[in-house]
């Protein structure tokens, strides 16, 4: 007995979760997913990552499906065994049983769910940090959307991974976007944060916007700007953030050291307020 799966209504084990060949999510990746964290068994952060998902199906064209997700996701992590994982969700535009570009009318879509297992990085292995390579943005301008549609993403992960690197930071007309997995935080020599602005080059983060929120309760200076590659190296931090990777400190680029290359002091602050949010309180919104 594998993982219990989620499909179009049903609970089913993953040998028997099977989608067809002339779905428009297997045929042409013309699908919308999330990535929900749980802890101590309860999914976090619901509301906002519904409320994204809504606006992405929204952008491709694909009604949101009117279901009792909080029971869903509950009843997925119950009869997963709970604890410290993730809820993937994945909708397509549907089965159209036939390939053919054109969206159809009145296709109704695929709604896919399982959990991930994907262990949360440790303090540990944070404090060591995380080596990236800075690789050139080649991806679609709907970066803001969050599709299946990720072989752009894979191949320049890939680019970092085969140098030796964890991840890839991606920059665009010469300043950074995102990473290939996450959003990006840096710390200037003066104490100043910076991310990206949200727009259609990178994906708005979840995570992302809870570390702007937590930054914002410690009155730390915050600037939502594009970054320079220059800027970027000369930070004395640097951070990405994803709901899987949490807040974790990058403390290599390219040959350039970060900082002191291990996590510095800001991010021991922010990564204290990011446990506390997600560890020691009921389900949060
Ligand atoms: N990815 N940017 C990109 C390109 C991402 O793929 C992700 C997350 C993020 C961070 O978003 P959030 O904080 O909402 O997780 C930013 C997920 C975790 C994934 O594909 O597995």
């Amino acid at each position: 007995m594998g993982r219990v799966v989620y499909i179009n209504g049903d609970y089913m084990d993953e040998a028997d979760a099977k989608i067809s060949v002339f779905d428009r999510g297997f045929l042409f990746a013309d699908s919308i997913y999330e990535v929900l964290p749980v802890y101590h068994g309860r999914p976090y952060f619901v509301d906002r990552h519904l409320e994204r998902l809504e606006t992405s199906l929204t952008s491709a064209k694909i009604n949101m499906p009117k279901l009792d997700w909080s029971s869903l996701f509950q009843d997925l992590i119950t009869k997963n065994g709970g604890g410290d994982l993730q809820i993937y969700l994945q909708i397509t535009r549907g089965n159209q049983g036939v390939r053919k570009h054109d969206i159809p009318n009145n296709l109704t879509p695929t709604i896919v769910a399982y959990t991930l297992h994907t262990p949360y990085p440790t303090y540990i292995e944070k404090q060591q940090g995380l080596q990236a390579c800075l690789v050139e943005d080649i991806r679609w301008l709907r970066c803001d959307i969050k599709t299946t549609s990720l072989i752009a993403n894979i191949l320049l992960n890939d680019e970092a991974v085969s140098q030796g690197a964890n991840t890839a930071l991606l920059l665009r007309d010469g300043y950074i976007t995102e990473g290939s997995t996450s959003n990006v935080f840096a710390v200037d020599a003066d104490g100043i944060i910076r991310t990206p602005p949200k727009n259609n080059f990178c994906l708005p983060g979840i995570t992302r916007q809870l570390a702007i929120e937590l930054i914002t309760s410690l009155q730390w200076p915050l600037h939502e700007e594009n970054m320079t590659k220059d800027s970027l190296l000369s930070s004395q931090e640097v951070w990405i953030t994803s709901t899987t990777k949490e807040i974790y400190p990058v403390t290599r680029i390219d040959s350039v050291t970060i900082g002191q290359g291990t996590a510095g002091h800001y991010w021991q602050q922010l990564n204290e307020k990011y446990q506390q949010l997600v560890k020691e309180t009921d389900e949060k919104k």
